[in-house]
């Protein structure tokens, strides 16, 4: 899929797209909770399925370490959410953790074990945050690009090819009075607009016109950002839920601070360290507002990630290492 003349493991990392805009103004009240300060935040990572051949022989599926340093980083412990469990044990693990991650990778985002459980998992957020049960959800990349299919009930992504490229952010209006950006300084907000601190690896996404002609998407997400891909497609680039407490970036916040592969263009400037840490730690205090708690401290131990030992992988994919399960 790939052409770029990059090793083939790039085609698989970053397999992901999607696009942005729009404007409704009147806006929807965010969802009320009563005030919740859960200082033991549990993240769960759904996994992705194995597809690259060098990496089958570790596992079936798998997580990049990237994203569990990421929400580590923010002040939050991880659990891996396998792809293979019925839908009542993902309702039970849904009570026990505290906000969920749609991670980057290669899936079909209808038809695939990754977007079925996916789609388990968003229509319980949805349905808890309207009763006052406060679950934040992220997506990045293709987890971006899935959330629009959760959202609209359709793919409408198209070519949007920015691969392996960082890029400085074009911001609406939106974006200086979003949540996800609220903790930038006003420094570090000129810094996104004008710095290629966002890494872009994906093929697809959603343009900005397929965004304005959606009514399910407009009425959902304000748009944060738009970018131009290589075939001149404008895509949407950051994503809020107007409503909910959902959020997706079409590109990889976690690659400024935990990867290093020098073939890939990874932002690593101090701005693009600090846009990481706060993303991060937005995240995660949305987590914080989550009351859900595992039966025992014996059960959410044995969740945790804590019981996996990540791979060193930085010799044979674009990630220094991976957990395989
Ligand atoms: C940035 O977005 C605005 C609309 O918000 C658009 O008019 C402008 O052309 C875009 N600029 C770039 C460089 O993408
Ligand atoms: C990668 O490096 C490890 C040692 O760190 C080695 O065992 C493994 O065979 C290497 N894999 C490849 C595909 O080169």
């Amino acid at each position: 899929m790939s052409n770029t003349g990059f090793p083939a493991y790039v085609s698989f990392f970053f397999a992901c797209c999607f696009c942005c805009f729009c404007c409704s103004r009147a806006m929807p009240t965010q969802v009320k909770q009563e005030a919740v300060n859960n200082n033991r935040p549990v993240i769960g990572i759904l996994t992705q399925l194995v597809s690259d051949e060098v990496m089958k022989p570790f596992g079936r599926t798998y997580i990049p370490a990237s994203y569990v340093k990421y929400i580590e980083s923010g002040g939050s412990r991880v659990v891996p959410i396998r792809l293979t469990l019925t839908t009542a044990e993902y309702e039970n693990i849904f009570r026990k953790i505290n906000g969920l991650i749609f991670i980057g990778g290669a899936a079909d985002l209808e038809t695939s074990d990754f977007a079925r459980v996916a789609k388990i998992f968003y229509t319980l957020a949805l349905k808890a945050n309207d009763k006052g049960d406060f679950f934040p959800i992220w997506g990045t990349c293709m987890g971006m690009q899935l959330l629009t299919v959760l959202v609209s009930g359709e793919n409408l992504l198209t070519k949007t090819t920015a691969e392996n490229i960082a890029l400085p952010l074009n911001l609406t209006t939106e974006a200086s009075s979003s949540r996800m950006f609220a903790g930038l300084s006003d420094e570090l907000m000129k810094a996104l607009a004008e710095e290629p601190l966002t890494g872009n690896f994906h093929h697809y996404g959603l343009t900005v016109k397929a965004f304005q002609e959606n009514e399910k998407l407009q009425s959902f997400f304000t748009v944060l950002s738009t970018n131009i891909a290589l075939n001149g497609a404008v895509f949407i680039s950051t994503l809020e839920g107007k409503k909910y407490p959902v959020y997706g970036v079409q590109w990889h916040p976690e690659v400024n601070r935990f990867q290093w592969d020098s073939k890939l263009n990874f932002p690593h400037s101090p701005h693009a360290v600090q846009l990481s840490a706060r993303l991060a730690e937005f995240f995660i205090q949305e987590g914080r507002r989550s009351s859900h708690h595992f039966d025992s401290p014996e059960e959410e131990a044995s969740s945790l990630i804590y019981n996996y030992t990540p791979v060193y992988t930085a010799n044979f994919t674009g990630y220094e290492q991976v957990y395989f399960f």
